[in-house]
């Protein structure tokens, strides 16, 4: 483990297992269908590269960067567009894939941005879910963990740019970040 890390929340195996079956579930949902992935960067990365080895359908991945963060461990509450899809959504199966959903703001902006666009339809997908911190009605429609409200690291999440390469999803000891 990490020496930054209090502990391991969730290891590597269970995370493997939970997408697996998350594959199976959203390939079951949209058989015959054709999906349009699209990864919430940057923390979605890793959980999508493996999310989409686990779907039987077919499907097309775009990115989209919009960030609240910063280098905070709390939500500002603003939200700026970094980088637009590439991709017409319009008439579209979308998935949209999230590494973690706290607050719900960041989904809030970019569903209802999407929503716009005219899209067949538009879910949710996100392997974490803080639901004790939402502050907007925001329901993902596929969630691998809800965790308790705690600093979290690993497989994508970061602090500061950092820990995103680490295969288990670990507990930041907070003298790390300085509380
Ligand atoms: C994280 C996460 C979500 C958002 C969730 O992204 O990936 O997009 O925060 O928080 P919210 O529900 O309170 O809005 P972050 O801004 O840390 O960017 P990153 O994915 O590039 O690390």
């Amino acid at each position: 483990m990490h020496n930054d890390l209090e502990s391991i929340l969730i290891a590597k195996e269970a995370i493997a297992a939970k997408v697996a079956e998350l594959g199976q579930q959203i390939s079951a949902d949209y058989e015959g269908e054709e999906l349009l992935a699209i990864c919430v960067l940057k923390g979605a990365i890793i959980f999508t590269a493996d999310l989409l080895r686990q779907l039987t359908v077919d499907v097309s991945l775009d990115s989209i960067s919009i960030s609240s963060y910063g280098h905070s461990t709390r939500s500002s509450g603003v939200v700026r567009f970094l980088k637009d899809l590439d991709e017409s959504v319009e008439g579209r199966h979308l998935l949209v894939i999230e590494d973690i959903i706290d607050t719900g703001l960041t989904l809030k902006y970019l569903t209802e941005n999407l929503w716009s666009r005219k899209p067949k339809s538009l879910k949710i997908c996100t392997l974490l879910d803080k639901p004790s911190r939402r502050q907007v009605d925001l329901k993902p429609d596929y969630v691998g963990f809800n965790i308790p409200d705690r600093f979290v690291v690993g497989y994508g999440l970061d602090y500061a740019e950092r820990y995103r390469q680490l295969p288990d999803v670990g507990i930041l000891r907070p003298e790390v970040y300085g509380e």
